[in-house]
């Protein structure tokens, strides 16, 4: 069997050097119209950050797995082809700000339509709005070479930092195809790719649309807990009661369940804002506003939990921060990746700014320019931003430090020391809440000496 995945990125990578290491007969080709980036997955730099994905990719790369820019070879030689293009929202144009961008969805269906010579299995992997195999199929059907093409649906539900290990060992496949026997056959042979590893009572199989709405709903049912949480912080910042204790005891009902209680910045990352307003935008065009306002509200939630984080500094700084240096920690949307996709970081940086403050920003993944670019645009440049090259540079002279990605690192850091070095008086909040010595102690952080 040979399997072509189009798109090189923080899902097609991954996901296919599983397949690959997992599936030693299979000879799975990775195609991307980025060079640089096939390139650096040719490499001993991989183009992304995940713990244990160097050791997969070095197993496999050049036996089974191998990358490159032929996207056309690598469709005509694949029985399977997977789809992993970004599906960003749309900035442009009708349903801007809300709607799926499914440009270059459309534009791999039309090289597939091209190229192709015999019957394929198209594989969604992307995250799309219900309906988009629809399209597809439509797009395919058009080739005129009378070409029999399945389309199946196969979202992926991998968090960064922990991709490869939620490969290893993922909570459910699901796969969404056409309840026919040319459908049926062509979901059985894509089980049989995930059965290698995953064991059958956790591989689902489902008509093609429950598929597609699944992977929006699960996304929206995670970060509306996350908006929940963070709504009942300001509660509790309001009355004294601690949002931790509150998560912890209302985690401990296995209804309601542990995960996706920690309070934040706010939500980032790549997906969880553009999925949502996805499916808002799915609620409108199918004419149920009231459940598109439901959904919206959790995205809104979140954005006000972000500038509510830059409000709380400027406050507890004596309501300026102009001249002032804050040290940020952290960067990337989440630990244990370099993505900072709609990380929290880049908004609260971005406000620090705009209030005249000088921004100090360590992070131990996200290459300086990188952030550079990510707050301030691209080729732009500000005295007020810098990148320190490590948080104790950062914190010389900061009169509060802000820690927005809870790398582990960070927790071995000696916050007596950060604290010396810092200007007095001093703050430090975690994300949060600003936070004494005795405190960070408390939740783990390393503080040397007294801790007074
Ligand atoms: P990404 O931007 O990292 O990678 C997408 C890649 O597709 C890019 O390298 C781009 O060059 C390539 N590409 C685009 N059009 C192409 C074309 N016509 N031909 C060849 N290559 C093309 O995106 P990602 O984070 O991997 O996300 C991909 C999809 O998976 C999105 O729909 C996303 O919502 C979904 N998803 C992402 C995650 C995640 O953790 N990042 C998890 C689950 C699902
Ligand atoms: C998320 C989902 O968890 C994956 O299942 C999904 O496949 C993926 O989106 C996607 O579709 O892209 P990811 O965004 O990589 O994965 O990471 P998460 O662990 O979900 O974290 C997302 C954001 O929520 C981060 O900024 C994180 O700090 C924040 N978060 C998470 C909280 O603020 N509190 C929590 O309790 C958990």
């Amino acid at each position: 069997m040979k399997i072509c995945c189009i798109g090189a990125g923080y899902v097609g990578g991954p996901t296919m050097a599983m397949i690959a290491l997992k599936a030693p007969d299979i000879e799975v080709r990775v195609v991307d119209m980025n060079a640089a980036r096939i390139a650096a997955w040719c490499s001993d730099t991989l183009p992304i950050y995940e713990p244990g994905l160097d050791e997969v990719v070095k197993k496999t790369r050049g036996k089974n797995l191998h990358f490159s820019t032929d996207v056309k070879g690598g469709i005509e030689a694949a029985d399977i082809v997977f789809v992993a293009v970004n599906t960003p929202t749309k900035s442009y144009g009708v349903g801007a700000g809300r709607a799926a961008d499914l440009r270059f969805i459309e534009s791999v269906a039309r090289t597939i339509a091209e190229c192709a010579r015999g019957p394929k299995i198209i594989v969604e992997k992307s995250t799309i709005p219900v309906k988009t195999a629809e399209t597809i199929k439509d797009i395919l059907a058009a080739n005129g070479r009378g070409i029999a093409f399945q389309v199946l649906s196969n979202p992926e539900f991998l968090a960064e930092g922990t991709a490869v290990a939620d490969l290893i060992n993922p909570d459910r496949v699901l796969i969404g195809g056409e309840r026919t026997p040319e459908g049926e056959a062509a979901m059985a042979k894509l089980v049989e790719v995930y059965a290698r590893w995953v064991p059958l009572d956790r591989i689902i199989t489902t008509n093609l649309w429950s598929s597609e709405l699944s992977k929006l709903v699960a996304n929206a049912f995670l970060a509306q807990r996350i908006s929940s949480i963070n709504s009942i912080s300001a509660l509790c910042e309001a009355t004294g009661a601690d949002v931790d204790e509150v998560a912890n005891a209302i985690g401990r009902d296995s209804r309601i369940g542990p995960k996706f209680l920690k309070a934040s910045v706010g939500f980032g990352g790549s997906c969880f804002q553009k999925d949502i307003l996805n499916l808002v935008y799915l609620c409108d065009h199918f004419g149920i506003p009231e459940v598109a306002a439901y959904w919206e509200a959790v995205v809104k939630m979140n954005d006000w939990q972000k500038r509510r984080f830059t409000a709380k500094i400027v406050r507890a700084l004596y309501n300026s921060v102009a001249d002032k240096k804050i040290a940020v920690l952290g960067f990337a949307f989440k630990k244990d990746t370099n993505d900072t996709r709609e990380s929290p970081a880049i908004s609260v940086c971005r406000d620090l700014i705009a209030e005249q403050a000088r921004v100090s920003i360590y992070d131990p993944k996200v290459p300086a320019e990188e952030i550079r670019r990510d707050v301030l645009g691209k080729d732009a440049a500000s005295p007020l931003l810098s990148v320190a090259a490590d948080a104790y540079e950062a914190a010389t002279g900061a009169h509060a430090l802000a820690i927005t990605t809870e790398w582990d690192e960070f927790k071995a850091l000696d916050f007596e020391r950060i604290f010396g070095l810092m200007s007095k008086p001093a703050f430090i909040f975690d994300g949060r809440n600003i936070l004494d010595l005795k405190k960070l102690r408390a939740i783990g952080f390393r503080v040397s000496g007294t801790g007074k």
